[in-house]
């Protein structure tokens, strides 16, 4: 049995609202018998507020705040007991550049999942809980300036399709170990 070179055990889905990044976090974490951590729930489990009530009650930079200290603890957790665990960001934690140089410097591998806006219109369009969704413009406006963060991700993976897909695809990545014979 020959385990292939290279495995990455502090992986993180990286994308905008609506691409996916919790949903197929959990189910890579499930296939591989990964933890699971999702940041956003790190947030809201620590303050005991919703998003959108931390958005309006302290505003975004008290909310960045917090994000990049709980992205702080994950690392720190994983730096401890070195268990390979996936981590399903939000939409704008790498836009933080003192964000992105933690998993950077952490060996945090990015994969973003990349998605049509149109596509992220529709999915999110329906959703109430994400303040930094106001309106279509805001919300084009908001993807064009994050691109360059997304695409300085080490993989990127085609989000458009159904979960079973994209998790497919992020499993096929070079990162993780596999049995090859
Ligand atoms: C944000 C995205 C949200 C959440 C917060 C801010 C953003 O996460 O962290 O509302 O800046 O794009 P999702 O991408 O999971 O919606």
């Amino acid at each position: 049995m020959i385990t292939e070179i290279r495995p990455r055990r502090l992986v993180c889905l990286t994308g905008f609202m609506g691409s996916g990044k919790s949903t197929a976090a959990g189910l890579v974490a499930r296939q591989l018998g990964w933890q699971h951590i999702d940041l956003d729930k790190r947030i809201t489990d620590a303050t005991g507020l919703s998003i959108p009530e931390i958005f309006a009650r302290m505003g975004e930079p008290e909310f960045r705040r917090i994000e990049h200290e709980q992205l702080r603890r994950v690392v720190g957790e994983f730096l401890e007991s070195q268990k390979p665990r996936i981590v399903s960001l939000g939409g704008g934690t790498i836009s933080q550049p003192q964000n992105l140089a933690l998993l950077r410097e952490n060996g945090g591998a990015l994969i973003w999942l990349r998605c049509s806006i149109e596509e992220l219109l529709l999915r999110c369009a329906t959703v109430t809980d994400r303040p930094l969704f106001r309106d279509e413009a805001s919300f084009r406006r908001l993807y064009q300036e994050r691109l360059p963060a997304y695409e300085s991700a080490d993989y990127q993976v085609d989000s458009s399709a159904e979960p079973a897909r994209v998790v497919e695809q992020i499993l096929a990545l070079e990162i993780f170990p596999r049995v090859i014979a």
